[in-house]
């Protein structure tokens, strides 16, 4: 099955190396291509090739290096391509045995789940909330060239002109940005995604589960059904991102509602056209003033409010253009029942309804903007309103104190804020709540608090809200993303839920966050995944207690070491009754191509998210028995012990980390808006994750995500052997917990993690990089045991297959970034040098895909 990809890689290669040549001369394309042939000699001459490779970049100049590692990043970014358009094509979805998840999963439905399947259908409810960090490495004018040379590919005359051009197009152009995005721009991105995929996607997507529901349940899916809907972090993610403020937020949403409205004009222009029919019923008929048609006569209408809002949004004005659905939705459903009264359901059921089911989606704003904050900046701006009511400092105080006086300040009903002028820190923070107020409800998704860990933390931001007269209940979720906080998240919760006014104000229902990244940043991932796992458990069980809803929110990461994995395995693998309140889940910014960047893709990723639900709703997963469980309890504690015993307990641990890893390199390069740490200083604690796995992830030693639960699993083995391969078999989470780690070792390499000690790292600190490599092979062999394997993935030969595809281009472009490492640690801020690196980084990262 790898010919077919092999062949197009050779392709596209070729062409590549025909436009190098164009620019470089055709002596250089020998030397990029004996680069290659090294690189793939390592299987045979190791040392030899590897020696060679050596050599040739400590000898190229800075311009040489460049021209080289762009070269392989752009290889690799075509074999991605070439990747991607077989698993979408019909003879790859063929040959990859890749059925259609909606149709495997109408396979195992029978008449005694029918009505199951119908309860499931009325629960399902997917809110895709976009990231902006970490922010696309790839330029938005590449991931267009890209997305055409997959389509050139995939058409059965291939193009061969165009695919050149295209290929020709991105050798020419700096695929590196000069500056950092803002956050408007990363917004901006994410809309575009929208406009270019997923509005066409989610109507598509919306068909093919009525089609399901007909078959079997013999009827349509209501109208006002909406079982996906969009929300978005871009310019909205103020935590630790001074560049997002309420200001620019409020910029962001005038935006995307300009960007909403245009989308929505074209849409009802297209249905004016279509719908020129004159039998209607008899009030759309009686308002025909204009005589232009029944149903014109109500688009025109709409039309006209599309164009004024537009006029309105593009000067920056939002007051008299449209602020809700409904004004959207009303006409398209009077059209719509005139339609099916009058025997038209084809042409209701048609465009029109796509218009519908985009609205009930979208909304006005395409997607509703979330509002994220750390903790304790709220604390630091009521520690100033306190002071300055004379009431003392409200960080100082007990938690009981600050319930106490939130709970009593939330029945006040004078104002909170005296008329004075605040630190620039607290202005800022009562100015997003200002702005929150200023906005329609449906432009907003909900408040996020980070770093949540006490009851006060959400009990302050209702104050807030309250105080700058938010007249509607945002809803708050309070974010527990360390290990003690996930711990303590039930009983925090539980203080919540006896609360009976907050529960009103809530309409008894109520967001809970789980951080995946930064719990295993803190403990370890076995640990992290098995603390998220218990505490959702608690969770649902004191939500049902109290009759309140819970709707948990997925703050996942597109790598492993944060919470990513394949759609469908995570899903499987959570507690059962997680999903009844529906599933909100990040897509985070460099995954949301790979999801969503095409329409093929995206209704694939909705129909895979779909059906994992359905299934989950109708069959749980099994509740893990009490023997799984605390062997899972002694793992987790082990693993998490092993993991700080380097991380936070080996006193030369972060220095050996900055050495070995181009972490220090990595806050100063402009890749996406928010700098890398919470902190400008402080030490790993305040390294935000997704810094902390990218740099571990580019020498290959991969760190967290594998570190301490190898040796639980060694440690345990002897005696439990029999039951752990009973987990393995029987519980969902178990098992992708393990073959997410077999991906892991896989993509792992400590023989480059070698090279970068080599070359970078004092000789006092050699010893603890040798130890992890040590750790990480015993890790590998004891997992291997566990599994009865000789080689990790070893019955997953087209994952085996795919990443051999690349290691040939990966091997010389982390050469290649040793070498820029090396000389930009002499010679700091060393332009061509920084580009280099950036370029390597982009190339490994592309090379990776989805571990780190
Ligand atoms: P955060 O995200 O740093 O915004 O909390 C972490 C992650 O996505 O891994």
């Amino acid at each position: 099955m790898l010919e077919t990809i092999q062949s197009n890689v050779r392709l596209l290669g070729k062409l590549l190396g025909q436009t190098i040549a164009i620019d470089h001369g055709d002596d250089f394309l020998e030397k990029i291509e004996s680069v290659r042939n090294l690189g793939k000699d390592l299987n045979r001459d190791e040392q030899q090739a590897l020696k060679l490779l050596q050599d040739e970049f400590s000898s190229a100049s800075e311009a040489q290096l460049k021209v080289y590692s762009r070269a392989f990043s752009q290889f690799l970014n075509l074999v991605n391509i070439a990747e991607q358009q077989f698993t979408i094509s019909e003879k790859g979805l063929q040959q990859l045995e890749l059925a259609h998840p909606l149709e495997e999963f109408q396979k195992k439905l029978d008449e005694s789940t029918t009505e199951k399947f119908e309860q499931a259908l009325q629960k399902l409810h997917v809110e895709l909330v976009l990231t902006a960090h970490p922010t696309e490495v790839n330029r938005r004018t590449f991931i267009h060239k890209y997305h055409d040379l997959a389509e050139q590919l995939d058409s059965p005359e291939k193009n061969s002109e165009r695919i050149e051009e295209l290929i020709e197009q991105a050798w020419f152009t700096n695929e590196i940005r000069n500056e950092r995005p803002t956050p408007l721009e990363e917004s901006r991105w994410g809309l575009d995604t929208i406009a270019d995929s997923l509005w066409q996607a989610v109507p598509e997507f919306m068909r093919e589960l009525n089609e399901l529901s007909q078959q079997v349940l013999g009827k349509d899916l209501p109208l006002d059904y909406a079982p996906v809907t969009m929300a978005s972090w871009q310019a909205g993610d103020r935590d630790g991102n001074p560049f997002v403020t309420a200001k620019l937020s409020e910029l962001a949403i005038t935006n995307a509602r300009l960007r909403a409205a245009e989308l929505y004009l074209q849409d009802f222009q297209n249905l004016y056209l279509e719908l020129s029919m004159h039998k209607a019923d008899e009030n759309l008929i009686a308002q025909d003033a204009e005589r232009i048609g029944p149903y014109r006569q109500v688009l025109a209408s709409v039309i006209a409010q599309l164009k004024h809002s537009i006029n309105q949004l593009q000067q920056g004005s939002t007051e008299t253009a449209i602020s809700s659905t409904e004004q959207l939705l009303e006409p398209l459903q009077l059209c719509y029942q005139s339609l099916c009264n009058q025997g038209l359901q084809k042409i209701a059921n048609s465009s029109l309804l796509d218009v519908i089911r985009r609205v009930k989606c979208f909304g006005i704003s395409m997607v509703k903007l979330d509002i994220r904050q750390h903790s304790e900046r709220h604390d630091q701006a009521m520690a100033e309103v306190t002071q300055a009511l004379n009431l003392g400092d409200y960080q100082t105080w007990k938690e009981e104190q600050k319930v106490a006086f939130l709970l009593c300040e939330l029945q006040n009903s004078r104002p909170l804020l005296p008329a004075q002028k605040w630190s620039a820190d607290t202005q800022e923070v009562l100015d997003t709540y200002a702005m929150i107020a200023r906005q329609p409800k449906e432009v907003l998704g909900i408040y996020i608090i980070s770093m949540a860990s006490r009851t006060s933390d959400v009990l302050l931001v209702n104050l807030f809200l309250k105080a700058h007269g938010v007249d509607w209940a945002m809803p708050i979720a309070p974010l527990f993303e360390t290990l003690d906080d996930l711990n303590n998240a039930p009983a925090v919760m539980a203080e919540l839920l006896k609360l009976e006014s907050y529960m009103q104000r809530c309409e008894r229902q109520h967001y809970v966050m789980i951080g995946y990244s930064d719990s295993a940043k803190d403990a370890g991932v076995l640990a992290a995944t098995w603390a998220q796992y218990t505490s959702q458990e608690a969770l649902v069980k004191l939500f049902e207690q109290n009759k309140v809803q819970l709707k948990l929110f997925h703050g996942r990461g597109g790598t492993i070491g944060r919470g990513g994995g394949p759609a469908h395995a995570a899903i499987a693998s959570q507690p059962p009754g997680t999903l009844c309140g529906g599933l909100r889940v990040t897509e985070q910014g460099e995954t949301i191509r790979y999801k969503f960047g095409l329409p093929h893709l995206a209704v694939r990723s909705l129909h895979l998210y779909a059906s994992a639900i359905l299934e989950s709703l109708i069959t749980p997963p099994p509740a893990p028995k009490k023997e799984w469980r605390q062997l899972m309890d002694k793992m987790a504690e082990q693993s998490c012990a092993s993991y700080r015993s380097y991380v936070r307990e080996r006193e030369d641990f972060v220095r050996y980390f900055r050495q070995a890893t181009p972490e220090q390199e990595l806050s100063s390069l402009p890749l996406g808006s928010r700098p890398s740490k919470r902190k400008k200083d402080g030490g790993i604690e305040s390294l935000r994750a997704i810094p902390w796995i990218f740099a571990w992830s580019q020498n290959r030693l991969v760190v967290p995500s594998w570190l301490g639960l190898g040796q639980a699993i060694a440690d345990n083995l002897d005696s439990n052997k029999a039951l752990m391969q009973d987990m393995l078999k029987e519980w969902p989470y178990f098992k992708a917990r393990i073959s997410l780690t077999e991906m892991v070792y896989l993509k792992s390499s400590p023989e480059v993690s070698e090279l970068y000690d080599q070359a970078l790292v004092e000789d006092e600190l050699l010893a603890l990089g040798k130890e992890l490599r040590h750790q990480l092979k015993q890790d590998e062999q004891a997992v291997l045991n566990l599994l009865g394997q000789k080689r990790v993935m070893e019955s997953d030969s087209w994952n085996l297959s795919s990443f051999e595809l690349r290691r040939p281009y990966l091997l010389p472009l982390h050469l290649m970034q040793v070498e820029a490492l090396k000389r930009l640690r002499q010679n700091p801020e060393h332009p061509e040098l920084e580009q280099i690196l950036m370029v390597t980084m982009a190339g490994i990262a592309t090379g990776m895909r989805n571990t780190g």
